[in-house]
């Protein structure tokens, strides 16, 4: 079993790390654009395999894409990061252009795939790659809710001074400042989370959430990988192991939650066939209007990229 993460820097060797250390496949490449990274990155983490006690055997290339053909799941995250006082669309012409190629690379070598994407912005860059896979829907899909309800459920665990652990959440739409936490469908412990904390502390918390990514980009000049990484692999996981996994995944719909022709990110099923269901819960008035304004953005970021002329 083959998984492949294309672009070596901080999210995709952070996945690739995890990926081994967690034994989620026996065969794991990491590709990249620059001489030498992906080699010199995969036997690093090579050399943590005595001290780990892994058996995943990582190796990497510089852009040869037969060293990933048959993979089972690629993730793909090549593409540049924020700078503080971008934003995530201000990715968008270098990242259509990278996206694009990366892709047709990945299926001529690995036809049966399921695609993940990283790189942003997130849900264009999704669009970008069904329409550049020309595979069924099910194969292409975006890394986010895992990561923002991972932030969300994070500072959630803070402020209750409870286990992560404890905390299940859902959380829809684009992967911008305009994403909807759902406090709704929030526990902790199967307790509803308005049982535990006051309106304006789970206010605050959702706002944070909302701006999770720039929090890190002004810290650290970049944005971040821990937990994208983190995040990524464990959708891999749940497909390679055809877990059935409940997530919030970035999925193109047709019709689901009153939107059509747009990626967004909605709860799925996860398995050994990708978004294998959308889970179509139900979204009181205000929560759909979230999700309605949350669409708005993504789509005039499609208006741009369709604008472009790349595909
Ligand atoms: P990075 O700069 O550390 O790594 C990107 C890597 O892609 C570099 O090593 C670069 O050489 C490589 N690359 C560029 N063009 C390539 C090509 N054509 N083929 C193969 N490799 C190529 O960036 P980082 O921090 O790893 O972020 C990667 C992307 O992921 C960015 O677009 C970032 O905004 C996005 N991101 C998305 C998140 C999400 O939740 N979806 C979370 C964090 C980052
Ligand atoms: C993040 O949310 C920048 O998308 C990246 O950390």
């Amino acid at each position: 079993m083959k998984v492949t993460v294309v672009g070596a820097g901080n999210v995709g060797s952070t996945c690739a790390n995890v990926l081994a250390h967690n034994e989620v496949a026996n065969e794991i490449v990491l590709l990249d654009i620059k001489e030498g990274v992906a080699e010199g990155k995969a036997l690093d983490m090579w050399e943590t395999s005595p001290v780990n006690l892994y058996d995943s055997r990582i190796t990497g290339s510089t852009n040869d894409y037969s060293k990933t053909a048959g993979s089972e799941v690629v993730v793909i995250t090549s593409g540049i990061p924020r700078k503080p006082g971008m934003s995530r669309d201000d990715l968008i012409a270098t990242n259509a252009g990278i996206v694009k190629s990366v892709t047709e690379n990945v299926i001529k070598h690995s036809p049966d795939a399921k695609i993940i994407i990283v790189s942003n912005p997130l849900d264009v860059m999704c669009y970008t790659a069904y329409l550049s896979a020309k595979v069924d829907k099910s194969r292409v899909m975006g890394m986010a809710g895992v990561l923002d309800t991972a932030r969300y459920r994070s500072f959630l665990a803070l402020e209750l001074n409870v286990s992560p652990k404890d905390i299940q959440a859902l959380l829809m739409g684009g992967h911008g400042d305009t994403m909807v936490p759902l406090p709704r469908y929030t526990t902790v412990g199967g307790i509803p989370v308005t049982e535990l904390i006051d309106a304006d502390k789970l206010d605050a918390i959702i706002e944070r959430t909302k701006f999770g990514g720039g929090e890190i980009v002004k810290l650290l000049g970049t944005s971040a990988w821990y937990a994208p990484g983190a995040a990524a692999a464990q959708m891999v996981e749940a497909i390679v192991k055809d877990q059935k996994r409940v997530f919030p995944v970035c999925s193109w719909l047709e019709g689901e939650f009153n939107q059509e022709g747009i990626y967004l990110g909605v709860p799925v099923i996860l398995g050994k066939n990708g978004i294998e269901k959308i889970l179509e819960v139900h979204l009181n008035e205000d929560e759909q209007a979230l999700l309605n304004e949350s669409a708005n953005a993504v789509r005039k970021v499609m208006g741009v990229l369709d604008g472009m002329e790349i595909l």
